[in-house]
């Protein structure tokens, strides 16, 4: 079975998706940690982010793979544990950049069809229904008002070590949002057959339940 999980940046996506996962007892697939992944691998190499025939180089010869473990899940790239560093605010900031590209993209959903082949999946993202898992068995699309959106991002880079300042955040969410929707590969968008969950008033239990609710009553 394969189940897709879209929306914008802060909509609670990853925690919902894994934790899904967990309940189903499918394998979870962070599809933003990859673009992240490449991306601080980009910066670290000082690349133009501009550069599309590089990046999409890039994208080639970086291995990614993903080790669950019990309190979540580890990213490896080249063999390197890099689940803290992607989450950093230079990384955000430029991820949505280096996603853009067409290039990147194409290579970065085949290698995330290739995840999702032989196993049972839950995959989050922003084009997991329309481009990486077109015949998904269900295709959610998380959302969240702005205000819960740019709350749950302050709470998590706090958690994370990182201070925040509540207006940046929310503008590099507005910022975000408006590159991620805009761009002409792979947008976030609403799709007829997505199943829609507004996050802003509720705790994880409960979309949790609503998801689960939806896969159990199909
Ligand atoms: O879900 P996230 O915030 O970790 O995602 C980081 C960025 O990666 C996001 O700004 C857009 C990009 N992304 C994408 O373009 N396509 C995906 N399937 C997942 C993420």
């Amino acid at each position: 079975m394969k189940i897709a999980i879209d929306g914008p940046a802060g909509a609670g996506k990853s925690t919902v998706a894994r934790r899904l996962a967990n309940e189903l007892n499918f394998t979870y697939v962070d599809t933003g940690a990859m673009y992240r992944a490449l991306t601080l691998k980009a910066l670290q190499q000082g690349i133009d982010l501009n550069d599309s025939n590089l990046l999409e180089q890039l994208a080639i010869t970086t291995n990614m793979h993903f080790q669950t473990q019990f309190e979540g899940q580890l990213i490896f790239s080249d063999g390197q544990d890099v689940t803290s560093q992607i989450r950093s605010p230079q990384v955000s900031a430029a991820v949505s950049l280096v996603s853009a590209h067409s290039g990147v993209r194409k290579v970065m959903v085949k290698q995330q069809q290739a995840l999702a082949c032989s196993d049972s999946v839950v995959m989050d993202g922003r084009d997991i229904g329309e481009f990486v898992l077109p015949d998904a068995d269900f295709k959610f699309y998380l959302t969240a008002s702005l205000e819960a959106r740019t709350r749950r991002r302050v709470r998590e880079m706090q958690t994370r070590g990182y201070t925040a300042d509540i207006d940046t955040v929310r503008e590099e969410i507005v910022k975000r949002d408006q590159i991620d929707s805009q761009r002409p590969v792979g947008a976030l968008r609403v799709l007829p057959d997505h199943i829609i969950v507004d996050t802003s008033d509720l705790s994880e239990d409960k979309v949790l339940a609503v998801i689960l609710e939806k896969i159990r009553g199909a």
